[in-house]
């Protein structure tokens, strides 16, 4: 057994939900050679970052990133703050030799993410980001449904991430709870915050996309800054709409804003092949869909299964409690955590590695490219 001491870099969402995961990791999956230990913990605020640090159960406390990465008592640095300083942290990290767990998305634009990819494969240290949405087991099973060719040649693939938290013109953009809508902070609205979780999960289930045709929409064109207190442009996607087609010929339609009104986090897709179509939903996130074209009879229909069972079928679902029960969302960051420990034992990458994660960078960057120009956009 061996410690692998955890510098966690932000201590909101994110920072929570990692924590819980590494916490979780030796009681769920015990045959792991490595040992998640919360070294330190790092916020601007020392009070928080204390409070934070004595809640969850980290030894120490940094207030300054930069000296968090340099401390040689860690051994991975994990990036849980806004998109903005991915990057730096990153390279940082890399040169000081830390294995990196990054946030989603990798970085701000593809030529960032470049620099981030270059870094960790030059200082070879290992690296996963967090689209945590693979490791959810229905999410799981249908890879391994569509890599077990079942569902024969892929025709459609469709997509949705959908949110309403943006309707009111009174959300402010900027600030510790507005960064989101922030350009400068987040890069782009919808497209890299909720559609980079749909485009993740689609090129792993999928292959990569070709080329796309998009549009992209800010509704409300102002809103008061937090800082300023003043009204200033909005410069992100409030809502972001693409076609496009797969590499294997497959044709894509994928959704996202934060102005459908009802919808807390309705991510979905759906793939219709030759054979099978399968569909999911984040809401219910436990069942998977499938629909045989062989089926015959009165009783054709979809099929709900609910994706709990033991005995190596259902993915993951054999750590947990007795066939039927069911786990939630925290489940799938505990998982790339443990599949992150047990590729580091096998001398493996865990996927997706920033590698991985570049390439759904691009994809953004070709639909943000398309909606300004109007046009078709063939991926770099
Ligand atoms: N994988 C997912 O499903 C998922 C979900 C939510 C967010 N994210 C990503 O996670 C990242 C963080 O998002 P979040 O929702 O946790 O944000 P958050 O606003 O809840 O937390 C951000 C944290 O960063 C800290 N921070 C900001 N500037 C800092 C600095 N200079 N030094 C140290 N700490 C600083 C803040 O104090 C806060 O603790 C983003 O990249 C986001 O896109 C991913």
């Amino acid at each position: 057994m061996a410690d692998l001491r955890i510098g966690m870099i932000g201590y909101g969402f994110m920072g929570r939900a990692h924590t819980n995961a590494f916490k979780r990791v030796p009681n769920f999956f015990p045959g792991l050679k490595h040992t998640p230990v919360l070294q330190a913990a790092c916020g601007r605020s020392e009070d928080n970052v204390k409070q934070f640090a004595a809640q969850w159960g980290y030894a120490s406390v940094e207030t300054d990133w930069r000296k968090l990465v340099e401390r040689d008592d860690i051994d991975a640095v994990d990036i849980c703050v806004p998109n903005k300083m991915h990057k730096d942290i990153a390279l940082a990290a890399a040169q000081n030799g830390k294995m990196i767990f990054c946030e989603k998305p990798l970085a701000m634009d593809p030529a960032e993410g470049e620099e981030m990819v270059a870094a960790v494969e030059k200082a070879g240290v290992a690296n996963t980001v967090w689209y945590n949405y693979r490791r959810v087991p229905a999410v799981t099973l249908a890879k391994d449904i569509i890599d077990s060719g079942r569902l024969g040649r892929i025709y459609h693939y469709r997509s949705n991430f959908l949110q309403d938290w943006c309707i009111s013109p009174d959300v402010p953009q900027g600030g510790p709870a507005t960064w989101r809508l922030e350009v400068e902070t987040a890069g782009s609205g919808v497209t890299g915050d909720l559609l980079a979780h749909c485009i993740d999960t689609a090129i792993w289930l999928n292959g990569s996309i070709a080329n796309l045709s998009a549009m992209t929409e800010t509704f409300v064109k102002e809103r008061v800054h937090v800082d300023s207190g003043q009204a200033q442009p909005v410069g992100i996607d409030d809502a972001c709409s693409f076609m496009c087609r797969f590499a294997n010929g497959s044709l894509g339609l994928f959704e996202s804003t934060r102005y459908a009104c009802g919808h807390k986090a309705l991510f979905t897709f759906e793939i219709n092949g030759e054979n099978a179509s399968i569909r999911w939903d984040l809401e219910d996130l436990h069942r998977l869909e499938y629909f045989d074209h062989e089926d015959a009879g009165p009783l054709r229909g979809w099929r709900s299964i609910h994706v709990t069972d033991h005995g190596g079928d259902h993915p993951y679902m054999d750590k947990y409690w007795v066939p039927g029960l069911q786990i939630g969302y925290e489940h799938s960051f505990l998982h790339q955590a443990a599949d992150f420990f047990e590729a580091l034992e096998k001398n493996q990458p865990c996927h997706p590695t920033f590698r991985d994660a570049l390439e759904t960078q691009q994809v953004c960057d070709a639909i943000l490219k398309s909606a300004e120009s109007t046009s078709w956009t063939n991926i770099q």
